[in-house]
């Protein structure tokens, strides 16, 4: 009798996840905290919008919690309440809740109702917050962003200038942070950090008694000077690697394994997959696993990436359909190739920053695209 008999005979529930996907909790902790021992004195923060980049936000913030974090940033106001709701008495009541993209008309109640603290990117947004302020009567607690170079978000320089001339504008804000954000911190050559540097000291220089906050993941491994009051670090809290170049210092934190579906010989000659952009060269073995560009898998790594079967690489071959990909097994040996297998996707072989140079874009892509059919487990710190 074989075991899923067994398994049935006993009513257990046989294991029907076509994709498992590992998140290692503990990985993220150590990685926070070799951030923020690279980051101090400066304090450090957890950047978590997104889903925390796609890891769920809710076990990645109660890990960090545990770990001592007390300041967190998402980007949406609905990110900020979902994750305040999930916590609920588990916040705790020292720990902030920033929001990146800051106040939307209409959502200021909102934001005050579950004490999310909204960065305040531009006149509007300071206006919004300031009319709210005098409607409750009191000050309220906001950050200030500047924009230092990355034409994206914050005040430019000029309403800069004319906040400052005007300083009732901010009647009732109570700047808690003044931040401003990196756009090339990864490459530490990159002229454009000393000149974003220069730039963030001057608009820090107008609010002294709020903290400075600069530096992403990236920004904390360009040296102290970027460092200021509080690190607002993402990425490499989930493995990224945070510079061009260089050795990853960060822990893995994912790790992706599928499962073959079946395999089939082809000879020399015989195109696979859609649009047939791979042929055999030789008599080949042809695996098909169980994910694909609706998992997140994405197409641009068709005929690039590598799966592993038993330790031994599999190159995809054929195009990443919606639910399988294609791989040469031919390397593999035969009595491997067992219906069910367990196929590494993301390991340490080939971790997330492999895989995005593989697939033409960055790790921050393949993390954010990583699929809800995967079954999840999370290993806890
Ligand atoms: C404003 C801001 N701060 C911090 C971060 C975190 O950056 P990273 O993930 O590179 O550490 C991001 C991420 O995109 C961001 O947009």
């Amino acid at each position: 009798m074989d075991d899923s008999v067994d398994a049935a005979r006993a009513g257990a529930r046989a294991d029907t996840a076509a994709a498992v996907l590992t998140i290692d909790l503990g990985a993220v902790v150590s990685n926070w905290r070799q951030l923020a021992l690279r980051a101090a004195p400066a304090r450090c923060a957890a950047v978590v919008k997104a889903d925390a980049y796609g890891l769920g936000a809710e076990p990645v913030v109660r890990a960090l919690i545990g770990a001592g974090c007390r300041e967190f940033f998402v980007a949406l106001v609905d990110e900020g309440i979902w994750l305040r709701e999930s916590l609920g008495a588990d916040w705790p009541a020292d720990a902030r809740l920033h929001v990146l993209h800051g106040v939307l008309p209409g959502v200021e109640e909102e934001c005050l109702a579950h004490d999310l603290i909204p960065v305040l990117n531009s006149p509007d947004q300071i206006q919004r917050w300031q009319t709210l302020a005098r409607r409750q009567g009191r000050a309220l607690p906001a950050a200030i962003q500047g924009d230092t170079g990355m034409a994206r978000l914050g005040l430019t320089p000029t309403e800069v200038v004319h906040l400052t001339r005007e300083p009732q504008r901010l009647e009732g804000i109570e700047p808690t942070l003044v931040m401003s954000h990196l756009a090339s911190a990864e490459e530490p050559d990159n002229p454009l950090n000393a000149l974003q540097l220069r730039r963030f000291l001057a608009l820090r220089a107008h609010w002294p008694r709020a903290l400075g906050c600069l530096a992403n993941s990236s920004g904390i491994f360009l040296g102290s000077d970027y460092h200021f009051d509080l690190a607002r670090p993402g990425a490499a809290l989930y493995g990224v690697a945070p510079t061009v170049g260089q050795a990853n210092p960060m822990r893995p934190v994912v790790r992706l394994q599928a499962r073959l579906i079946q395999w089939r010989e082809v000879v020399t000659g015989e195109a696979v997959g859609y649009n047939h952009t791979w042929r055999a060269g030789r008599t080949s073995r042809i695996a098909t696993v169980s994910l694909g560009y609706a998992d997140g898998y994405l197409r641009s790594a068709s005929n690039r990436a590598l799966l592993r079967l038993n330790g031994t690489a599999m190159p995809l071959v054929g195009r990443v359909s919606m639910d399988t990909v294609t791989a040469d097994a031919t390397d593999v040996a035969p009595e491997c190739l067992v219906p069910g297998a367990a196929v590494d996707v993301i390991d340490e072989q080939q971790d997330i920053n492999a895989l995005a140079a593989q697939a033409g874009t960055n790790a921050y892509e393949i993390l954010t695209s990583l699929g809800a059919r995967y079954r999840r487990e999370y290993i806890t710190p």
